[in-house]
């Protein structure tokens, strides 16, 4: 079992990033000097996946234009001997994967988004990212590590981390029993619950590797939390056909949906920046001593 194909949801409007959100994609506000969906994209060609497909709407050209030539640029940087950005922005993916897009003409959920791309990946499995979550994880990347494990057991997975419990509204919640290390089996799942009703603190991240089944039954997931089609519902459906594992995974996740995880993500990659970390650590540490 190989894992060749990836979808990247980004249809979504990024209200709580307006007036920023206003012409440009929420997906292509800038960690340090990347965009957020090149953060994600990068985790999956790591992973091995060779068709990105993006689920988009109706503001996302400049997503399809960032991971296009721009023959104009590269004749500019060239006639101008800037070889080193020459091969920034011709190598932004490999050559050997390519990109499709999709769109979802309606916001009807993260269900939905991932049911557009159906035709797109017929009868495999495959893998979901979500940009807005940025992994930060030395070494072996989460999406990497998720990719092993399922050509190892060939079930569903999910990525989670504990949260606070005063946060368990904004995450799938699950419950669970221990597999082994970082690896659990899913025993319930549910969007969004109210603090009282969260059977736990484990919240799924945007990192999801699923079989192909889940289409047929997003299909026959009706509208749930938030009254969106909730891709959550559709695996609490497949636990009841085929076991779904769980993975907590090493390393940081930033929630770069909110401003101040955005915030927090560009202060600590500009700290790792090789460019950047020694001058702006200099300054912080003037600045806040
Ligand atoms: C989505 C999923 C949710 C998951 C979260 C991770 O929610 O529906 O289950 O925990 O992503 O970021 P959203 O953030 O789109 O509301």
């Amino acid at each position: 079992m190989r894992i060749r194909k990836a979808i990247f949801p980004v249809a979504g409007l990024g209200t709580r990033f307006l007036p920023a959100t206003k012409a440009s994609p929420k997906e292509m506000l800038a960690v340090v000097d990347k965009p957020i969906i090149q953060y994600a994209v990068e985790e999956a060609v790591e992973a091995g996946i060779t068709e990105l497909i993006f689920v988009t709407s109706i503001t996302k050209r400049a997503i399809e234009d960032h991971f296009d030539t721009n023959y104009e640029l590269e004749d500019k940087l060239k006639k101008a001997g800037q070889e080193r950005f020459l091969e920034v922005v011709r190598n932004i993916i490999p050559k050997h994967v390519s990109c499709a897009y999709i769109r979802q003409p309606e916001a009807l959920g993260l269900g939905h988004a991932v049911l557009c791309a159906k035709p797109l990946i017929g009868g495999e499995p495959f893998a979901v990212l979500l940009a807005d979550d940025l992994i930060y994880s030395p070494g072996v990347g989460c999406l990497s590590s998720m990719v092993k494990i399922v050509e190892d057991i060939q079930n569903s997975i999910v990525a989670i981390e504990r949260v606070s419990i005063n946060d368990v509204k904004k995450y799938g919640i699950i419950a669970s029993e221990p597999m082994g290390k970082q690896l659990h089996r899913l025993q319930g799942i549910v969007e969004k619950p109210a603090q009282e009703d969260a059977p736990s603190n484990l919240a799924v991240v945007g990192r999801y590797v699923l079989m192909p089944e889940i289409f047929s039954l997003l299909e026959s997931t009706l509208a749930g939390a938030n009254g969106e089609i909730q891709l959550t519902d559709a695996i609490a459906a497949m636990m009841a056909k085929q076991q779904v594992l769980a993975y907590e995974f090493e390393g940081k996740r930033y929630d770069c949906g909110s401003k101040l995880g955005y915030l927090t993500a560009t202060v600590e990659y500009g700290l790792r920046h090789p460019e950047l970390s020694e001058e702006f650590d200099a300054y912080l540490k003037e600045r806040y001593r």
